[in-house]
C-alpha cells in the first residue's frame, strides 16, 4: 500500500474530491447521459473516447486504455509523483495531510553513514601507502581498476588508529561505537579492524553501512564483518548490489555467490551482476530484495558440504517468494572451487555458460527429495510425495505450483480426475450462468472485475466463500476485495483502486477495473457475481477431492 500517508486520509481525500472537477479544469468536458466525455488528453483523437464517471470517480479511455482515479489523473496529466498528487488534491479539498506521517520515523543515520565514508576514504588512502597490502591484492589477481571500483582499502596494523583520529570528539566516538568500528571489552577499547584488506559494504543507495575485512595471510578469523548495528544487518545486506547497479542499470538476472572476493573477481572478468550474502545463507529478506532488482536469480554454491547446506536453506526461503514471473536457479560448482578460482581458470564465457544453464529450482527440488528414495516401489513413491507436498505447498498459489503438482502426478503416474466437461444443455442465458462470463475471463477474474466495478455487490450475504482457502489463482485478491467491500459497502471504485497502488495486485486490479464485461444494460449483476462465486466453490470442492486422491491411497493402488 502506498507510502506513509494513512489509508484513512486517502479514503477521505478521494471522497471529498471530485474527478469531474479536476479533469474539467484541465480538459473541456461534455455531459453525455450519466457520464462526461472528452477527447482523450493522453492520445491523439478527433472523436471523444475518454469518459468520466462521476458515480465511480473514475476515468477510462476506450481508445488508449488510460484509466484511473483522481490521483492517477493528476500523476499522468500534471506529470507529478504520488505525494505531489496527494498534495494537490489535499489543497483543493482544504485538507491537511497528517503531518507526522511524512516523517520517516526513527533516528537520523546520516552522521553514521558519513563517519563510515570518512573511514572508508582513509582505508583507501592507507592501501596506496602499503606495499604489502598492494602486493597481496596483486597476488590475488585483482587489478588496480577493480580494487578502485569496489573501493577496497587497508586497515593498517595498530590498536587505536581510529580511536586516536577521533579522540576528543565525543560525538564521533559514540558514532564509532554505534557503527561497530571500535570494540569495548573489559574496560578497554580498540579498533575492530586491524591489518586487514577492507571491503566497504554499501546499501542499494550507495551509502556505507559496514565493512568486511580479510587477513592478508592465514589465520583466524579469515574474514571479520561489521557486527549488527543500526545500519548493518547481515540478514539483509547484499555485498556488491550497489556496485552492480553502477555497472549495469538493468539486469536480466542476479548471481548470488558466497564471498566478497568472488564478487570482485567476477566483476573484473566482466560478470557485473554478482552479489554476495555475508557469511549466511540467503534469508527471505535477501530474496525479496533480489527479486526487487531482477526477475531471475541464480544462486551459486561452492562445491562443498557447506555449500549444499546453504543451497537447501536458500531453497526453503525461496519457495514462498516464487511468484509467477520470478525464476530461481541453482549452480553447484565443482568440488574445491569457488567463483573466484573457477573464472580465473576457465574465463568469462565458460563461467557464464554455467550460470545460464544452471539447474532450475524445480529440478533441484525434485532431485533433492528423491535422494535415498526408491521411486520404483509404491511405498517409496508415497514417501516421495509426502516429502514434496509440504514443500510445494509453500509456493504461492499460481501457475508454478500447479505445474509442479502436475509434475509430481506425472512422475507417479496418477491420473487426476478431469474437471467436468462443458455442460451442453441449458444454453439459455439465465442470470449467473457460466455463459454470461466473458470469453477470456475465468470465474475468479470475472468476480474480481464485477466487484471492482460495482463495490456495492460485496454486501450481498448470499455470496459463497468456501473456496477461500483453495489454491485457485487469484482467490486471495478476490477474498480481500470481498472483505473490503463488505466492511465498507459505500467505498467508491476510485477508493478501492487507490488501495492497490504499489501492491503486487495493482496490475491485475487496473486491468480488471476497466475491462468491458459485455453484460446487457439491465443485467442482474448481483446474480452474475453469485454465479461466479458458486462456480469457484464447485471448483474448490473438486480440487479438494483431487488432493485426497493424491495423498497416499491412489498411489498405493498403482
Ligand atoms: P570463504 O571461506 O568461502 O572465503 O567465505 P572466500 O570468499 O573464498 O575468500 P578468499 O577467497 O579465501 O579470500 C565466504 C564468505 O563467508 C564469510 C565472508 O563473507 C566470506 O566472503 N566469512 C568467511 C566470514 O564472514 N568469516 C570467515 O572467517 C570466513
Ligand atoms: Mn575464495
Amino acid at each position: 500500500m502506498a507510502g506513509r500517508i494513512p489509508r484513512q486520509f486517502i479514503d477521505t481525500l478521494i471522497e471529498r474530491s471530485d474527478i469531474v472537477e479536476i479533469v474539467g479544469t484541465r480538459v473541456p468536458l461534455k455531459k453525455a447521459g450519466k457520464e462526461y466525455t472528452a477527447c482523450c488528453p493522453f492520445h491523439d483523437e478527433k472523436t471523444p473516447s475518454f469518459t468520466i464517471s462521476q458515480a465511480k470517480q473514475f476515468y477510462h479511455c476506450f481508445g488508449c486504455g488510460a484509466h484511473g482515479n483522481a490521483v492517477d489523473f493528476l500523476m499522468e496529466y500534471d506529470r507529478v509523483g504520488f505525494i505531489d498528487a496527494i498534495e494537490i488534491l489535499s489543497s483543493l479539498a482544504g485538507l491537511e495531510i497528517p503531518h507526522e506521517q511524512f516523517n520517516h520515523g526513527g533516528p537520523d543515520h546520516r552522521p553514521l553513514h558519513q563517519l563510515l565514508k570518512t573511514i572508508g576514504d582513509w582505508y583507501r588512502a592507507q592501501l596506496r601507502q602499503s606495499p604489502t597490502a598492494i602486493a597481496y591484492l596483486k597476488q590475488r589477481g585483482l587489478s588496480g581498476e577493480i580494487s578502485a571500483r569496489f573501493g577496497l582499502g587497508h586497515a593498517p596494523p595498530g590498536w587505536d588508529n581510529l580511536l586516536r583520529r577521533f579522540s576528543g570528539d565525543e560525538r564521533k566516538l559514540q558514532a564509532l561505537r554505534d557503527t561497530g568500528m571500535i570494540v569495548e571489552a573489559e574496560g578497554k577499547r580498540y579498533d575492530r579492524f586491524r591489518e586487514r584488506i577492507m571491503f566497504p559494504i554499501r546499501d542499494p543507495r550507495g551509502r556505507l553501512i559496514g565493512f568486511g575485512g580479510r587477513l592478508l595471510g592465514d589465520g583466524k578469523p579469515k574474514y571479520l564483518n561489521s557486527p549488527e548495528t543500526p545500519l548493518f544487518h547481515k540478514g539483509r545486506a547484499l555485498y556488491g548490489l550497489y556496485e552492480a547497479h553502477q555497472a549495469l542499470r538493468h539486469f536480466d538476472r542476479l548471481l548470488v555467490v558466497e564471498g566478497y572476493m568472488d564478487v570482485v573477481s567476477l566483476a573484473q572478468f566482466g560478470i557485473d551482476y554478482a552479489v554476495a550474502t555475508l557469511g549466511t545463507a540467503a534469508t527471505p529478506q535477501h530474496i525479496e530484495l533480489l527479486f526487487r532488482h531482477a526477475p531471475a536469480i541464480c544462486f551459486c554454491f561452492d562445491g562443498d558440504s557447506a555449500g549444499r547446506d546453504a543451497a537447501w536453506k536458500a531453497l526453503n526461503n525461496l519457495l514462498p517468494l516464487l511468484k509467477d514471473g520470478k525464476e530461481a536457479r541453482f549452480l553447484f560448482l565443482p568440488e574445491g572451487e569457488d567463483p573466484d578460482t573457477l573464472i580465473r581458470q576457465e574465463g568469462r564465457d565458460a563461467f557464464e555458460a554455467r550460470v545460464i544453464s544452471a539447474q532450475p529450482l524445480s529440478d533441484y527440488l525434485f532431485e533433492h527429495c528423491a535422494i535415498g528414495m526408491d521411486l520404483h516401489s509404491a511405498d517409496g513413491q508415497v514417501r516421495y510425495a509426502e516429502q514434496l507436498r509440504p514443500l510445494l505447498d509453500k509456493l504461492p498459489a499460481g501457475l508454478l505450483r500447479q505445474m509442479l503438482y502436475k509434475r509430481l502426478d506425472d512422475l507417479l503416474g496418477i491420473q487426476t480426475p478431469h474437471p467436468a466437461g462443458p455442460r451442453a444443455q441449458g444454453t439459455a442465458r439465465r442470470p449467473g450462468s457460466r455463459q454470461n462470463q466473458p470469453q477470456g475471463l475465468n470465474a475468479t477474474r470475472f468476480a474480481v472485475a464485477l466487484l471492482l466495478q460495482n463495490p456495492r455487490l460485496g454486501a450481498d450475504p448470499e455470496l459463497a466463500t468456501d473456496w477461500a482457502d483453495s489454491d485457485i489463482p487469484g482467490a486471495n485478491l478476490l477474498l480481500e476485495l470481498l472483505e473490503q467491500t463488505r466492511e465498507q459497502p459505500d467505498i467508491s471504485v476510485a477508493q478501492l483502486l487507490e488501495r492497490y497502488r504499489d501492491t503486487a495486485s495493482e496490475k491485475t486490479v487496473r486491468k480488471l477495473v476497466a475491462i468491458p464485461l459485455g453484460l446487457p444494460e439491465n443485467a442482474d449483476i448481483a446474480a452474475e457475481l453469485r454465479g461466479a462465486l458458486q462456480r469457484l466453490s464447485d471448483k474448490a470442492r473438486k480440487a479438494r477431492l483431487r488432493m485426497r486422491i493424491r495423498g497416499g491411497q491412489a498411489i498405493r493402488r498403482e
